[in-house]
C-alpha cells in the first residue's frame, strides 16, 4: 500500500455535537432490516459471541447484539455518533452495558489487542473508502483482527447505473419533519453534487434542517460513496488475503442479480 490515508470520511458526522440525535430521528435509518441478519450471523458464532463492528455509529446494529447476549465492541472515528451511543447506554441496564466497549478509532489503522470471530462493517462502512489504498489498508487491519476462521461480514449498496446518470443535483426532501427528543424539530433533504465514473464516486450532501424556536438551522453533511462492482469486490477481497463464502443481493439472502439493491458478503481471511 502507497500513499498515506485519505482524511477520515467520518469527519461529515460531526459537523455538530449531537449530529447522532440526528442520525437516529431518521426513520428510514431506525427502519432498515438488516439487523436480523447481522444477529443471525453472530448467533453462528454462537450464544454469547464476541463480535467487533467497525463503523458501529450511534449502535443502531451493535445494540440489539449486546441485548442479544453477544458481548460486542464498537469501533468509530466520529465522536458525535460515540457520545450518542454512550447516551443510548445509560437507559441500558447494567448488564448489556457491561457487554459493550467503544473505542474511538479509524476502520483503516485501528490496532486492538483481541482478535474476533466476527467482524462486521453494517450500512455501507467500506463506501466511505474510495481509494484501493484505503481499502486493502481496511481489509489488512480487519484481517489482523479476526481470529482463525472468523468472518468478515459488511454490506454495499449494488449500484443502479441509470439512478447514477440521473441529474440529482436538485435538493429532494426525503424525510418530511419528524420531532426530536428534545422537542426540535428535523426534516432532510438529499441531493448527488456530482458522480465521479473514473473513481466510481458519488458526492452526496444530506441537509438536515433543524427547526427550534430560534428559526431553522441548515446542517449539511457532505461526503462521498465510493460504489463497488461484485466482481470488483471479488479481486479486492482476494488481494487482501480472503475468500468469499457468501455474497447475497439483499439481507434477506436473495442471489446476487443485476437489480439486487445490495451486495452483502462474508468473507473469510486466509491464515498464511
Ligand atoms: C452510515 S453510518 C453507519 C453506522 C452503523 N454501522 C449503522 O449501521 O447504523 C457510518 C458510520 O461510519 C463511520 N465512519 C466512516 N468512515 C469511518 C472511518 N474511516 N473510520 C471509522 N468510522 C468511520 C461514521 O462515523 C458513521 O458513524
Amino acid at each position: 500500500v502507497t500513499g498515506g490515508p485519505t482524511p477520515p470520511a467520518a469527519g461529515s458526522y460531526d459537523n455538530v455535537v449531537d449530529f447522532g440525535t440526528l442520525y437516529d430521528a431518521i426513520p428510514a435509518y431506525q427502519e432498515r432490516d438488516d439487523v436480523g441478519f447481522y444477529l443471525a450471523e453472530a448467533a453462528r458464532a454462537g450464544p454469547g459471541s464476541r463480535v467487533l463492528e467497525i463503523g458501529c455509529g450511534t449502535g443502531r446494529v451493535l445494540l440489539p447484539m449486546a441485548r442479544a447476549g453477544h458481548v460486542v465492541t464498537g469501533l468509530d472515528a466520529s465522536p458525535a455518533m460515540l457520545a450518542r451511543f454512550r447516551s443510548r447506554l445509560e437507559a441500558e441496564a447494567a448488564g448489556i452495558r457491561k457487554r459493550v466497549t467503544l473505542v474511538e478509532g479509524d476502520t483503516r489503522e485501528f490496532s486492538l489487542a483481541d482478535r474476533w470471530p466476527l467482524i462486521t462493517a453494517p450500512f455501507r462502512i467500506l463506501q466511505h473508502l474510495l481509494t484501493p489504498a484505503d481499502q486493502l489498508r481496511c481489509l489488512a487491519t480487519v484481517a489482523r483482527h479476526l481470529e482463525p476462521g472468523g468472518r468478515f461480514v459488511f454490506d454495499v449498496f449494488n449500484p443502479n447505473f441509470a439512478a447514477l446518470l440521473q441529474d440529482r443535483s436538485t435538493e429532494v426532501e426525503e424525510t418530511p419533519e419528524v420531532a426530536l427528543p428534545d422537542g426540535r424539530f428535523l426534516r432532510r433533504a438529499v441531493r448527488i453534487t456530482s458522480v465521479r465514473w473514473i473513481e466510481q464516486a458519488s458526492d452526496v450532501e444530506l441537509i438536515y434542517c433543524v427547526r427550534d424556536g430560534s428559526g431553522t438551522h441548515r446542517i449539511v453533511q457532505a461526503f462521498t460513496m465510493r460504489w463497488y462492482g461484485a466482481a470488483e469486490l471479488e479481486h479486492l477481497l482476494a488481494r487482501a488475503g480472503f475468500i468469499i463464502e457468501a455474497q447475497f443481493g439483499g439481507v434477506d439472502r436473495r442471489p446476487l442479480t443485476d437489480t439486487s439493491p445490495e451486495i452483502v458478503t462474508i468473507a473469510t481471511h486466509i491464515e498464511k
